[in-house]
């Protein structure tokens, strides 16, 4: 008889968005009548930019025609987008970061939850507490995180980085040693993000400690403020501890399209062992590129005339960041985040739990948004709202949150 990973049986529930979006069909499928708005998921609302068309437009024809019509991509994606990457988010940054060091993938949700495969199962992961989800949950699909303690919400094998008020939602170095760091900046959910200096003290502390850092920098296009680090090869040192995940979802609305990367050095090792070296293998045996037409979409994400179209993009959704943020702080809510982020996390009213205000906010307001607990047991009676959301509904949501 055939055995199930059972590694599977030990999480807790469905997958966050999953439960989520069961609660708001059963609600609307309750109440047909009530509009419904969205501030949940952070899935973009705006239309590809006019350069991102135009360049799919290019690529739709060009597979219409035997002489540049295009099968299989490479393994690690088309030269013509490395390349663009490695000038654009690297070598005008000042970072040192080859395109062969460039794995282009079908997104960055994908690439955060593949890439624990390339390590020991004996290795004990670090996160932020609260953090996006699939960084622990693909663990413990490995097995790589003991037990779950449902009383807790947290597993035995995991090293627990509380990010609070008090620490302004940056995490401190941890007391035990980790293998593997997964650090989001800006941060998916609090919405909060580290300073330069603060973040070399990760990398000193991960070449110290012979850790690695799985830097998620989805959220980089959203960052406003100086000295905020765009991404983790800007502190010296990176290049031996750290990967970084980027995503084209946020910054430029491929959240349907699909398209991310991830950057391995090739100084990054394990002994002798490259971590590039599995990383490839694992990506040419598991994978077949992300489409010829998308990749030719995210080169023009980097476009003079698709550089200034996703600045104006950005700029709209901070603006909807900052509508909401000084809306919720005028009505005494406390608020954090939607400076450098998309996200606004906001502390429940009255010692609400996180999914009593979710229920609240759904049934009297019609608006979702999501609960903090949802991302780890710090996030208890903390809320996350998406400012990807049009400037219409965003005013609408907050017009009815000012009437609950
Ligand atoms: C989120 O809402 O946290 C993100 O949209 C999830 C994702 O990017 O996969």
């Amino acid at each position: 008889m055939f055995k199930v990973n059972d590694n599977y049986l030990k999480l807790p529930g469905s997958y966050l968005f999953s439960t989520i979006g069961r609660k708001v069909r059963e609600y609307k499928a309750a109440n047909p009548e009530k509009e419904v708005i969205s501030l949940g998921i952070g899935d973009v609302t705006q239309p590809l930019a006019p350069a991102i068309i135009e360049a799919l437009h290019g690529a739709v024809d060009e597979m219409a025609d035997a002489a540049t019509f295009k099968g299989y991509a490479p393994d690690l994606g088309y030269e013509f987008l490395r390349n663009a990457i490695a000038k654009n988010d690297y070598a005008d940054r000042g970072c040192e970061i080859a395109a062969d060091e460039i794995f282009v993938s079908d997104g960055a949700k994908c690439d955060s939850g593949n890439i624990q495969e390339i390590f020991s199962i004996e290795n004990k992961i670090a996160v932020c507490d609260p953090v996006y989800p699939v960084y622990v949950d693909t663990n413990a699909m490995a097995g790589r995180t003991g037990t779950y303690h449902t009383a807790t919400g947290m597993w035995s094998d995991v090293i627990y980085m509380p990010c609070t008020a008090e620490n302004h939602f940056t995490p401190e170095l941890p007391k035990e040693t980790p293998d593997i760091i997964y650090l989001c900046f800006p941060n998916n959910p609090t919405g909060a993000t580290i300073t330069k200096d603060q973040l070399q003290v990760w990398v000193d502390y991960a070449n110290k400690v012979g850790a690695v850092i799985i830097y998620d920098a989805a959220y980089e296009a959203y960052i406003s403020e100086e000295n905020v680090p765009h991404s983790i090869y800007e502190c010296v040192g990176a290049r031996t501890c750290a990967i970084e995940l980027k995503s084209f979802s946020k910054n430029a609305g491929f959240t349907g399209t699909r398209l991310g990367y991830t950057v391995v050095p090739k100084d990054l090792k394990s002994g002798d062992v490259m971590l590039h070296s599995l990383w490839a293998r694992r990506h040419g045996t598991k994978y077949n590129g992300a489409p010829y037409i998308i990749q030719k979409a995210g080169e023009a994400v980097y476009s003079e005339a698709g550089k200034e179209q996703l600045k104006a993009q950005v700029g709209y959704y901070m603006n909807n960041a900052k509508t909401i943020k000084e809306g919720l702080q005028s009505m005494g809510y406390t608020v954090s985040g939607g400076v450098n982020a998309p996200y606004i996390w906001l502390k429940t009213p009255e010692k609400m739990t996180s999914w009593e205000f979710f229920d609240l906010l759904l049934e009297k307001a019609n608006v979702v948004g999501t609960p903090g607990s949802g991302f780890g047991p710090s996030g208890e009676g903390y809320f996350r709202l998406t400012a990807f959301g049009t400037y219409e509904n965003t005013v609408a949501a907050l017009e009815r949150i000012r009437n609950l």
